[in-house]
Parts: C-alpha cells; structure tokens; sequence
C-alpha cells in the first residue's frame, strides 16, 4: 500500500483513477481547487484538499503527506481558454505543476506520473496513427505547456534523480466528464441527447478524432506507476472515428437518431487526430478494452442517472 497524492482527483479522469487506487488498497489523498471538478465525485475514502496546486499550502501538505507516488492531473484544460489568457494558462499548468514538481523532489517523492496530451502536442500531424517520435511543434499555448511541463519532468529526472512518466492521452470520455465551455464532443452531445436537447455539428462531420473510455485511461495511469520509463507514452487507441461515426453511435445506443444541427467549420480546427498505441502496449503492457460502441453505451447510462 502506498500514500498516493491525486491533483485534480475530483475531476473527470482524476476522480475515476482515485477510485481505482482505494480500490487497491492504497491511501489517496487528492489535491483540487473544484475549478471544473465536483466534491460528489471525490471518493469518501480520500483525504481532500481544497486549494490551488500554485499556493503555498502544497508545500504544507507535501511535509504533512510524505506522499510515495503523485499523479498530476489538475491543470487548465480548455484550449481556447489558453489562447484568450495564456498567462493564466501558464500559471496554472506550467507554475502550479511546478510547484507540485518541487515539492515531490523536496519531499523525497519516488515518481511523479503526468497526464499530458497527445492531439494539442502533435497538431494535425501528416503522420498517422501519429508516434511519441513525431516533432512537437504545438499550435496552443495549452500545448506548449504542456510540453514544457514533459521537459520540467524529464530535467528533474537527469538533475536530481526523481522518477516520471508522461501519458500523453487521445481524446478521453466517459461518465463525469467536464460538459462546459469546451468539452469533449462526446460528453457535450450525450448530455444534450439525454435532455433531449439539440447538438451542433461543427463543419462537414468528417473531422477525426482517436476516443479513448476513461476507465482505460485510469488502468494506464495504474500501470505507469509500476514501469521504469522516462519518457512519453501516448495512451490512446490508435483509431480515427469520426464526428460521423460517434453521431450513427450514440443514435444507436438511444435507440433513435440524436438531433443534430449542421454549422460552421470552426476555423483552426484540426482535422484529424489519432495517438500509436504501440509503445503503451511495449511499455506498459496496456491496450484499450473498451470499444467505442460500449463506451458511449455506458455514457448514456450514467448521464441518465444524474441529474446536473
Ligand atoms: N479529457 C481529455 O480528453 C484529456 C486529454 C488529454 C489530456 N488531458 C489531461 O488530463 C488531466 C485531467 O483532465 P480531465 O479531462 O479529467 O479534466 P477535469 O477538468 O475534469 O479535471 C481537472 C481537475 O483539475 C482541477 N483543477 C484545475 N485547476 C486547478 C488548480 N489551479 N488547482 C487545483 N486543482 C485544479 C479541476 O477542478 C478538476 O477537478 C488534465 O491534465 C488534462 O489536461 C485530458
């Protein structure tokens, strides 16, 4: 049993991997300022602080925890939100990462795992499925801290000797997902569908995108902890499914078609995104299980069941 801090523990990824650690027996605290994240998703059994991963109090909780493994997690994750304020960005995903990055070394942590980005890293990449090797050169400010957090890491690695993995994850969804601002297109159509809303399809439909359901991600962050890899590995499944494909899926699922208003192309938009998971599946021993058609099956059920 190890003591494991989860930033961003009551967010969507971040409060289904806290479930699967206490699931395994182990002590989780979680760190989250409730930004995007709800307080009903924190697992009862995790100990929870309520502040921003940039103020001074982590320095208090890291003396106080003595945490063996931390997962981070929180971050500003809304790339357009990182275009309109990239200081803000920066201070939340660069600084605020920082000092949790300093005091895991200060505090004697064995490893840090990083939730970074496959899509906003490799833009629209000509190679596809796209490899950890393809160049990073990233058209966001989200992106570009993103990456410089993967270089942070990878420095205190040669500097000081802490431990890291990076996840570079594809395009997560499942139940609890964040459906403000700019959501995943999954989340934000299943919610309509279910409030019998209608959805608006941006540009042609033909837009592709690589879906990975959360429950796989949170076994691929398990699996991190347990390798000795410095460096990044994509999560993601290695398939283009399209705007196209998810509506005729969750149409299916409902059992009827989903209502669907054709718009606009958004500009800047990429127009195709798929992760290699050949190296998850080297490094780690990790493969997507769940398919698409269950994962948004499953979606549906839980959108169903709460009422937010
Ligand atoms: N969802 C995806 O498709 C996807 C894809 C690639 C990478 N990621 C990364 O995975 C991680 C989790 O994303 P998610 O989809 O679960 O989003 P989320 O918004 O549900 O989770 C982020 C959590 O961090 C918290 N948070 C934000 N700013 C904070 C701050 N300054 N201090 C403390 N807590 C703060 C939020 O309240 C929230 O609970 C993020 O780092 C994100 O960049 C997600």
């Amino acid at each position: 049993m190890s003591k494991i801090l989860v930033t961003g523990g009551a967010g969507f990824i971040g409060s289904t991997l806290a479930d699967k650690l206490i699931a395994e027996g182990h002590n989780v605290v979680v760190i989250d300022d409730l930004s995007s994240g709800k307080r009903g998703y924190l697992n009862p059994a995790a100990k929870f602080y309520q502040t921003d991963i940039a103020s001074s109090e982590v320095a208090e909780i890291f003396k106080t925890e003595r945490f063996d493994f931390v997962y981070h997690l929180a971050a500003q994750i809304e790339v357009i939100k990182s275009m309109a304020d990239p200081k803000r960005d920066n201070a939340i995903n660069v600084l605020g990462g920082f000092n949790i990055l300093e005091n895991a070394r200060l505090s004697g942590v064995k490893k840090i795992i990083f939730a970074s980005t496959g899509g906003a890293i490799y833009g629209d990449a000509s190679k596809i499925p796209t490899p950890e090797s393809y160049p990073a050169y990233p058209l966001s400010f989200y992106g570009i801290h993103k990456l410089t957090y993967e270089k942070y890491l990878n420095c205190y690695y040669r500097v000081y000797g802490l431990d890291y993995t990076v996840l570079r994850f594809a395009n997560v969804y499942g139940p609890r997902q964040f459906k403000g601002g700019e959501a995943g297109v999954i989340a934000i159509f299943i919610d309509n569908a279910v409030k019998g809303r209608e959805s608006v399809q941006n540009g042609d439909g033909r837009q592709t995108r690589d879906f990975v359901y959360v429950d796989d991600v949170a076994a691929s962050l398990l699996k991190a902890k347990e390798v000795a890899y410095q460096g990044e590995i994509n999560i993601g499944s290695g398939i283009e499914t399209s705007l196209l494909d998810i509506r005729r899926d969750i149409s299916k699922a409902l059992g009827a078609p989903m209502a669907v208003k054709e718009g606009p192309a958004k500009p800047g938009e990429q127009r195709r995104s798929c992760l290699s998971p050949k190296l998850a599946k080297k490094i780690l021993g990790w493969e997507p299980e769940v398919k698409l058609e269950e994962g948004i099956r499953r979606t549906i059920v839980w959108a169903r069941s709460v009422n937010n």
